[in-house]
């Protein structure tokens, strides 16, 4: 495997920093750009180890250099409904392109659903971020809903797709592939409603 995932560590920060003060990146994301000092991003991250039990932040490393290279993370975990937000960044732009997003999309969605024993995945992505889209509906994230000019980016607004991933959605095609070998019983898939041409008297209700 070309990358690796760890959680994130305090000597990552110094990057993490340089990143956020990035224009260009962060207005890639659903945040507003604002300037990032150590000490912010220090009290940021002393307050993620006192909630790591509901907030999975992950460095996403280089396996041949172990290079720092992004970050991807499940937040807000709710342990009752079992659901978590994604969040990911490739923060070295000379990453960007070369498989880290998908692989460390796909490591999480595993992790949440095969470790955590999560149920459904959500997250937001900006309208004109076509390259996170694509990355999205490609490990088989689902268009939920479209928040029109929810997010205020450069002076204009921009609307904010949501999308989510069940449990199901995973483990199904990740069983066929052997992404997975063993999972405990998965829902049963809905039979397709045969198609009718015509509407029986009996089953017309008015
Ligand atoms: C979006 C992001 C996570 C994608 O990760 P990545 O490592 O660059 O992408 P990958 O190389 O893993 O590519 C995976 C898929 O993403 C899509 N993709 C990647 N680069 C793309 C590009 N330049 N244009 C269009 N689609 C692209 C493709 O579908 C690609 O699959 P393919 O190569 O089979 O076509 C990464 O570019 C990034 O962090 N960008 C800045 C921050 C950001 O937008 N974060 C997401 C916020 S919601």
């Amino acid at each position: 495997m070309p990358y690796f995932l760890r959680e994130l560590s305090r000597v990552d920060l110094a990057r993490l920093t340089k990143w956020r003060n990035e224009r260009d990146l962060v207005n890639q994301l659903n945040t507003a750009f604002r300037y990032v000092g150590q000490e912010t991003d220090l009290d940021w991250f002393n307050e993620y180890v006192a909630n790591r039990f509901n907030n999975i932040r992950l460095a996403i490393c280089e396996t041949e250099s172990e290079k720092f290279i992004g970050v991807v993370y499940l937040l807000e975990i709710d342990w009752i409904n079992r659901n978590a937000e994604h969040a990911i960044w490739i923060g070295d732009k000379s990453f960007q392109g070369r498989g880290a997003g998908e692989f460390a999309t796909r490591s999480v969605l595993h992790h949440a659903f095969t470790d955590l024993n999560l149920h459904r995945i959500h997250l937001t992505v900006l309208a004109t971020n076509e390259r996170a889209l694509k990355l999205y509906r490609k490990v088989g994230f689902v268009e939920e809903g479209r928040l029109r000019q929810a997010v205020y980016k450069e002076g204009h607004y921009v609307d904010l797709i949501r999308m989510g991933m069940l449990e199901e959605e995973y483990v199904r095609p990740a069983l066929k592939t052997g992404d997975i070998v063993y999972r405990g019983p998965v829902p049963p898939e809905q039979p397709k409603p045969k198609a009718r041409r015509f509407m029986s008297s009996s089953a017309r209700t008015v």
